[in-house]
């Protein structure tokens, strides 16, 4: 069959391949080769265009409706090795961040790269510290809701409502700009989400404690009473604070995938982030946790964990908390999660499902079922537990993982701006409706 060569190595760009750094396809409609320049393991989406039947068609394109296969972006931030169980951020562990960092340092590296020096550590927890209160008229806006709203709901349009108070972000190319806005968002997103909580509990609202550190303040702002300071349980702040840095970024997920797509419109970062909270506030995203209480509870005992492995293996359950799109391994996070649990129930109420969770796990990896089908832990399963020995309810599950995931959104953001490859977000479709239809008027339809 005679095949024509196509300009072999010319990338959409115009950059060239380099020796066998190529991939071959060949169109057998035509019978036409094509040699694709591969790149860091990619091939360009665009380059697929010049594959045509005749010239008028407008080419081929890559069917990939949920991303599975797609890298959207270059990315430094995050880096994940599902098979091997590995979480980086900016190359370093997530088991080390964990171990010794605090969530503003990791919030800091994410965004800007480097750990920071301690007077850049200073200058920002400073700057975090002093944006924690939101106007007076965002309260009061809270206000407007209904008593029983959902605070997912609340803070969604919190965040949104912000690009109102600060114009000025609008100017997204002034570093100035852009790094008020990283702090503000990082600053004012947990008083957002408390106020949602006092909203929502019919309490009145508490203001910021600048004495506090940013897990400290977040849980003075959700569960302060009368008494005239707050202190946590230092334990408890500390487990906290992990979580955090656990939920900090998770690259090109659901929700970074709404910032980067909205905010590749040029809007400002606030609008951006707004589009992260409500990608979050889906069940698929970010409420698996509360699942795991919900299939906890319903298994009540110990006892009752061979016979609901039996319905998750005649495929009647699922056991949630198990299984990731990408971990095919343990979830790192879930095992760092298990060893601030102890410490977290040394500080609460004992709580049942926590031994429930324990022999659950235990007997699932011990299932050639789950091990076959590479399904581990997830840091689902255990975050859920530790939210409610933290007496948070469980409609503030999302909201609180809102509050740390701002990092990465906000450093995800300000990389698509930097890249040189960022054009507004515009995938294309395969078309499947009706062509070339006359109007019918309504009376002889
Ligand atoms: N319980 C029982 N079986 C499962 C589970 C589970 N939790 N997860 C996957 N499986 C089975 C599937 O039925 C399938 O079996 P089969 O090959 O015999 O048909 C096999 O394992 C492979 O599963 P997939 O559905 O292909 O895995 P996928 O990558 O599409 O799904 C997901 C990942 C959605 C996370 C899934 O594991 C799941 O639903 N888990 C429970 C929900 C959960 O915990 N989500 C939180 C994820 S972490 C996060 O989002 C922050």
């Amino acid at each position: 069959m005679a095949t024509e060569q196509q300009s072999s190595s010319a990338t959409a760009e115009g950059g060239v391949a380099t020796g066998s750094e190529t991939l071959t396809v060949t169109d057998n409609r035509t019978g036409k080769t094509y040699e694709l320049p591969i790149n860091e393991g990619t091939i360009r989406g665009l380059d697929l265009r010049q594959i045509k039947v005749d010239e008028s068609e407008f080419g081929m394109l890559a069917y990939d409706p949920a991303f599975t296969n797609t890298a959207s972006c270059r990315s430094a931030i995050t880096f994940i090795d599902g098979e091997a169980g590995i979480l980086e951020h900016r190359g370093y562990s997530i088991e080390q961040l964990c171990e010794r960092s605090t969530f503003l340092e990791v919030a800091y590296l994410l965004i800007f790269g480097e750990l920071p020096t301690k007077q850049q550590l200073e200058r920002w927890t400073f700057d975090i510290t002093h944006h924690t209160f939101v106007h007076e008229d965002v309260k009061h806006f809270f206000d407007g809701f209904r008593y029983d709203a959902h605070p997912m709901g609340i803070l969604l349009a919190g965040v949104g409502a912000l690009s109102t108070f600060y114009p000025d972000a609008k100017h997204i190319d002034d570093e100035e700009e852009r790094y008020m806005a990283a702090v503000r968002l990082i600053a004012k997103m947990p008083t957002l989400a408390a106020f949602s909580y006092r909203h929502n509990m019919g309490l009145p609202y508490v203001y910021p404690d600048n004495d506090l550190g940013f897990s400290e303040n977040f849980l003075s702002m959700l569960f302060k009473k009368t008494e005239m300071k707050y202190e946590p349980d230092p334990r408890l702040a500390r487990a906290l604070d992990v979580l955090f840095i656990l939920h900090a970024d998770h690259e090109q997920n659901c929700s970074t995938n709404a910032v980067r797509g909205v905010g590749s419109s040029g809007v400002d970062p606030y609008s951006a982030v707004a589009a992260g909270v409500a990608a979050l506030y889906g069940p698929l995203h970010g409420g698996a946790n509360e699942a795991v209480l919900r299939m906890l509870r319903r298994i009540e005992s110990p006892e009752n964990i061979p016979d609901f492995l039996e319905g998750v293996k005649s495929r009647e359950e699922k056991l949630m908390g198990f299984g990731h799109r990408v971990y095919k391994n343990y979830d790192p996070r879930a095992r760092i999660i298990q060893q601030h649990m102890d410490e977290v129930f040394e500080a609460t109420e004992y709580n049942p499902l926590v031994e429930i969770a324990r022999e659950l796990e235990k007997r699932a990896l011990d299932d050639d079922y789950f091990t076959s089908r590479k399904l581990y832990p997830n840091v689902d399963f255990y975050s859920g537990i530790i939210y409610e020995a933290l007496e948070i309810p469980t409609n503030m599950f999302t909201v609180i993982f809102a509050i740390p995931r701002t990092s990465g959104w906000v450093a995800q953001w300000m990389e698509m701006l930097d890249d040189p490859d960022t054009k507004i977000a515009r995938p294309r479709q395969v078309y499947t409706g009706e062509r070339d239809r006359d109007y019918v008027p309504i009376e002889q339809r």
